[in-house]
């Protein structure tokens, strides 16, 4: 390998490293809603094979075709000078190899952009499945999902060999039209040579000069396979690089009022998660007080959840305004409001890593003693103990190592840990038995500890005890006061209380 085509190398595998980490960028700045509406293995593509697509391009000799583009024009005005007519016959195949390069590169590019696409689907299926496996083992849909996984790969396959294809038929025509050009030169040729306007010897020379022409046409059409597959990858990474987060921290932020002086309010706020057809929030106006708990009840579907994912502006309401004291949401720092609330749910989630980056994901000044401190308030450093590296035991990809209540504790020690002002319980017991859900309650309790909180909680004895309660229904805000003044109201939360002790 010459010495220029290894810094190339260099310097393009370089390059693509930049591009690499720019889309990884690029992705994880969408909104969260980008990856409702976007599939995780679609996503695995383009930052892996199309990428890679992409150097083949940069490595592979393309920068021959400057050469070779050289060779053509230089070989090509030769010809005319040695002789004009019967160079002009020859460049009468060109609009003919003109038009075959154009249609089979459509082809051969349609092809390879339906490859993609089956590539996409294969890693979505992977991703999929063996994120579930626990799903498919307990419902025994291997075989299923083995012949799902099976279609795919065969779609994709007969999309591979369509391209294939095109490519050989269209390297048969290319020699085909080439040989077209050869033969008009030898039956004109030997009509000059007869009469006298040309010797053999230079006819024969002439022929030689048309192969010369030729080569570089053969290894262009070559180049054009590397050129579509490229091409296809390249658009598909523009495409992400189109995208532009709606929900993006303004100019001259402000910082979240820490601590908070009277509160957070929500005032006519209506939300929508699809735009406009199905209205999740309707006209919502609800003061949490700072310090205090709050509770949110209601009927599943109600949108409590909802009013969270805006409160901690992972969505942006459409109508109406969210303030913290008397900052618009929108005029403050995502950063510095998404640092200051902690979202402990019943979906948790835990990183492939130890229980120490696991309790200290997120947080930025902490010692291993801070973790030990979250880890005994909320209830779990006796049992981190017992484990064979303690904190710096292995908890495996998404915590499959660890029970529902351990993976939850772990949940709280890490916003203890982030101590931040505002804390939200969102069903965070939900996925737990009575027992655990008991025995968890004083770690949430010693994760409220001065806070301003956030309780939804399905079970209602669970938020008697909060300062304040509010009853959601369909969308709207159906009554608010304390426990004993809502059963003394006997509406809504009266008869979601009483149901619940039948
Ligand atoms: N990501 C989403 N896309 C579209 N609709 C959603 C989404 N999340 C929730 N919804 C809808 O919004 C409404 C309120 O949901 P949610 O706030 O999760 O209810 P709750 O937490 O009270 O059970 C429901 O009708 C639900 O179907
Ligand atoms: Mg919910």
């Amino acid at each position: 390998m010459s010495r220029l085509t290894y810094m190339m190398q260099l310097l393009s595998q370089q390059d693509i490293t930049k591009l690499r980490i720019k889309t990884y960028n690029y992705i994880l700045k969408q909104d969260f809603s980008f990856f409702q509406d976007t599939k995780t293995g679609d996503l695995m593509v383009r930052l892996t094979s199309d990428i890679s697509n992409l150097q083949m391009l940069i490595s592979s000799n393309t920068f021959g075709i400057i050469g070779n583009l050289f060779t053509f024009v230089a070989v090509l005005v030769f010809l005319f000078w040695q002789n004009w007519s019967l160079t002009l016959m020859v460049t009468l195949t060109f609009p003919i190899l003109f038009v075959t390069i154009r249609f089979f590169r459509n082809k051969i590019r349609e092809s390879f952009s339906k490859v993609r696409t089956s590539q996409s689907k294969i890693n979505n299926q992977l991703q999929s499945t063996l994120t579930e496996i626990e799903l498919i083992k307990l419902y025994t849909t291997e075989t299923f999902e083995i012949q799902n996984f099976k279609n795919i790969a065969e779609e994709s396959n007969k999309y591979s060999l369509e391209a294939t294809k095109w490519q050989a038929i269209f390297q048969l025509l290319i020699t085909f039209i080439n040989t077209i050009g050869t033969a008009i030169v030898l039956l004109f040729g030997s009509l000059l040579v007869m009469t006298h306007h040309m010797t053999i010897g230079s006819l024969v020379a002439y022929l030689a000069y048309v192969s010369m022409l030729q080569d570089p046409i053969r290894s262009f059409t070559m180049l054009i396979n590397v050129f579509q597959n490229a091409q296809v990858s390249y658009d598909r990474i523009k495409n992400i690089l189109s995208y532009k987060p709606k929900i993006t921290t303004i100019d001259n932020p402000l910082k979240l009022p820490n601590p908070l002086e009277t509160g957070i309010y929500f005032q006519n706020v209506t939300f929508s998660y699809d735009g406009k057809k199905r209205i999740s929030l309707n006209n919502v106006s609800l003061f949490i007080p700072k310090g205090q708990t709050t509770a949110l009840v209601g009927r599943s579907g109600s949108g409590k959840t909802t009013i969270i994912k805006l409160l901690a502006r992972l969505y942006d309401y459409q109508s109406g305004s969210i303030n913290f004291d008397n900052v618009n949401i929108k005029m403050l720092d995502l950063k510095s409001l998404r640092q200051n609330i902690s979202i402990v749910s019943q979906d948790v989630t835990i990183i492939d890593g130890t229980i120490a980056d696991n309790i200290s994901y997120g947080s930025v000044n902490y010692s291993e003693e801070s973790i030990w401190q979250a880890a005994e308030k909320a209830d779990i450093a006796s049992f981190i103990k017992t484990l064979p590296l303690s904190l710096a035991t292995e908890v495996g990809e998404r915590g499959i190592k660890l029970s529902g209540d351990q993976k939850q504790r772990l949940s709280i020690a890490r916003a203890l840990l982030k101590n931040s002002q505002i804390v939200i319980l969102d069903e965070a017991t939900a996925a737990l038995d009575n027992e655990s859900e008991k025995a968890i309650q004083h770690a949430l309790d010693n994760l409220m500890v001065s806070k301003t909180s956030i309780i939804i909680a399905h079970r209602l004895s669970t938020v008697h005890k909060a300062d304040n309660i509010i009853v959601m229904n369909n969308g709207q805000i159906e009554e608010t006061g304390t426990h004993s003044e809502l059963l003394a109201l006997n509406r809504l939360y009266r008869h979601l209380y009483d149901s619940q002790f039948e």
